[in-house]
């Protein structure tokens, strides 16, 4: 059994050993083809030649990854959101007073300090991050989290993360973060232009993307592990002409986001839900945050084959889940079934052998 459970935890952590079951494969395929931008806040406006349409398929459908091509740069053209009317405390979600009259941002996070009028809590800006964890603070007290988060809280694993270690997922399905970057596009159109928060960003690669690719307002980089988040700095500080202005790196728990309820137009969560200590507290929090109509796109593994089908190791994926601290997602209907009981409709998904991206809408 223990040893079970760690062969478990390790395919979940260390995809590598995932890759051994079905191929790829293209099932029957739902075209949608997406509205065009309807977005009025933050109206994004493409530069040079319009994008051709783009689409997504639709609920269990799972056709996979086109060949993808670079597209056009898409100005936003309103005014940037400067991130403080997003944040909120963690403790009462009651929207936070700025002390300092600044606009959040990378360059400007140590010297930021976050002030709840309710709560009377202030949140100091550390030199790489604000820290709006539940404990931030605290001088005895140390929050201790299940396994699959306090791994990636350790500098060697922040280190090697984008060193080698994401690489790895290349072997269970994930085409790799360009491509992923490109596929979620498709997802995201609806609200391109807004705010976005990349959830469990761990060293910022999506983050980075996100920011670069001046598709948004604002990215929040957020995740739980300071080492990560570390990590995501000192790659954003090597960066020549990085738009560090649109980047704001935040530590939280996906249980408990700080940020105004409804005010966030897009979540995008990259290989972590299996990480999260309650993925339906995590995905509830995510509802509660987006805006109507705001969009989820997450990617992670699906386990099926033997766990799927046959029906006594079901309850033993939940036995391994509870030593590990690591979700084991056995298919795609799980995931919708999650998402529809969070208060998400429009589960959307692609496939590939244990990878999968899928998103949902917050009703309008
Ligand atoms: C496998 S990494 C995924 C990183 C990245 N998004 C990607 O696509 O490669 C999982 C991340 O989830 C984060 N994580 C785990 N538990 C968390 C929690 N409770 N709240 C926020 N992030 C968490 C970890 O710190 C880690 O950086």
């Amino acid at each position: 059994m223990a040893t079970t459970a760690i062969r478990n935890l390790s395919s979940a952590l260390f995809p590598r050993q995932l890759d051994n079951s079905r191929p790829c494969f293209l099932l029957k395929r739902h075209t949608t083809t997406i509205p065009p931008l309807s977005r009025r806040t933050f109206a994004a406006k493409t530069v040079g030649a319009p994008l051709p349409p783009l689409s997504a398929s639709s609920t269990t459908a799972t056709a996979f990854v086109q060949e993808t091509k670079p597209k056009e740069a898409v100005a936003v053209e309103e005014e940037r959101s400067s991130g403080n009317n997003i944040l909120a405390c963690p403790i009462c979600y009651e929207p936070f007073s700025l002390i300092s009259d600044r606009v959040l941002s990378v360059d400007d996070a140590p010297r930021s300090a976050l002030k709840c009028n309710t709560c009377k809590k202030t949140f100091s800006g550390k030199e790489t991050h604000l820290d709006l964890t539940l404990a931030s603070g605290a001088q005895e007290y140390g929050n201790v989290m299940p396994l699959a988060t306090e791994l990636f809280r350790l500098p060697v694993v922040s280190y090697l993360y984008e060193r080698g270690w994401r690489q790895n997922f290349f072997l269970g399905g994930f085409p790799g973060p360009e491509k992923e970057f490109e596929m979620m596009k498709d997802y995201l159109k609806p609200v391109l232009g807004g705010t976005i928060v990349d959830a469990s960003c761990a060293s910022g690669l999506f983050s980075r993307l996100f920011a670069k690719s001046g598709l948004f307002s604002l990215v929040v980089a957020l995740d739980y592990s300071e080492n990560m988040l570390q990590q995501c700095y000192e790659f954003v500080r090597q960066e020549e002409n990085f738009p560090k202005e649109k980047l704001v790196i935040v530590r939280a728990d996906i249980s408990r986001l700080p940020f105004v309820s409804g005010s966030i137009d897009a979540v995008h969560a990259g290989a972590a839900m299996h990480c999260w200590p309650s993925p339906s507290a995590g995905v509830a929090e995510v509802s509660r945050v987006l805006k109507p109509g705001g969009v989820f796109v997450a990617t992670t593994f699906i386990l099926d084959g033997p766990f799927g089908l046959v029906p006594f190791l079901r309850p033993l994926t939940q036995n391994i889940s509870q030593f590990s601290g690591s979700q084991t997602f056995t298919s795609e209907r799980e995931l919708e079934d999650l998402c529809t009981a969070c208060g998400f409709v429009d589960f959307k998904c692609s496939r590939n052998r244990r990878f999968v991206m899928f998103s949902a809408t917050k009703p309008s």
